[in-house]
Formats: structure tokens, sequence, C-alpha cells
């Protein structure tokens, strides 16, 4: 059985914290893989990366079969490292770390992410549209980033006052 984690929500200082490369690729980290799935799935998330669940590990998790058909199971991404990102992209983005606020954010319409699997072993994709903003988004997280950083000053001032008034409820 795997369990549901607690996902942390801003203004939680450890959501900006820097995450370490997974060294150990053993029962312990499937686990861990399989709870996170669980856990992005009882708060009907699309993505979840692991400081979200406060363990500083470079790994996040996609699941985006229902609005992309190219993808047919939920995608792990360890170690992950962003390359050749090209054009530019605006999407509507919400975050489970960030409950009630979603805003557009100019992304790399494509991307190159390598990485590893839950075995360890090397892996290569080439990432477009939904899937592109995902990763790019998830990734941030392991740098301590959350999506409310990259909108205009205008606006963040505007989600700051937001966000001030929905930890005040
Ligand atoms: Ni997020």
């Amino acid at each position: 059985m795997s369990g549901v984690l607690e996902i942390l929500k801003y203004p939680d200082p450890r959501l900006a914290e820097k995450s370490q490369r997974v060294e150990i690729f053993d029962a312990d980290l499937h686990r861990f893989l399989d709870d996170m799935a669980t856990s992005m799935y009882a708060a009907n998330g699309i993505g979840l990366a692991a400081p979200q669940v406060n363990r500083l590990w470079r790994l996040f998790i996609i699941d985006i079969r229902n609005q992309d058909d190219r993808y047919n199971r939920i995608l792990e991404f360890i170690n992950p490292v962003l390359s050749n990102g090209r054009g530019s992209i605006d999407f509507e983005e919400a975050c489970l770390s960030v409950p009630g606020i979603s805003e557009f954010v100019k992304r790399k319409a494509e991307i190159r992410v390598e990485y590893q699997d839950r075995f360890g072993n090397p892996q290569l994709m080439d990432a477009d549209g939904l899937l592109a903003v995902a990763v790019q988004h998830e990734n941030d997280h392991l740098d301590g980033h959350l999506f409310i950083e990259r909108v205009s000053p205008l606006k963040r001032r505007l989600l700051k006052r937001k966000l001030e008034k929905t930890l005040l409820l």
C-alpha cells in the first residue's frame, strides 16, 4: 500500500530550499515514487516534485495522459537536466503548493530533459506543449522556486495581496 504524503503549502520556507541529487535507486526510492503518485492523484494534480512533500531530492513526477494522448503512463524524472530550450509559450499554471492561485507564466515552448528512471538508467526526452511547461514548473521546485516568482512585478504585487488575504482566512 502506498500512502498519501502531506504537501507543503506556500509560504512554507522549506519550499525555497535546493534539492540534492538522488544517488541510491533502491526499494525506498520506488516506495517514495509510488507514494508521490498516490499523493498527486489524491490532490488532483498533474505534477509533483519531491520537495513539495518535504524530501529534498531532485525528482518529480508528471501525469498528463488525460491532456495529451502521446503519453499513456505516469512519467518519472530523476536528476533531470534541462537543455535546448527554444520558443516561448504562455500557459496558465497552478501549483498544489499554492492553492487557489493560477497565473499565466512564460516558459520555453520546447525543452530537452536528460534524466534517470527509477532504476538509475539514463533517459532523454524532448518535450513540447503542456509537458514542456510541466517539466519546467516541476524543475523549478528542485531549485526552490515557485511559479508565482515568474509572473511580472505588477502581477506579483497583486498576487502577494491575494495570497496574504488567502492566508488570513
Ligand atoms: Ni508546483
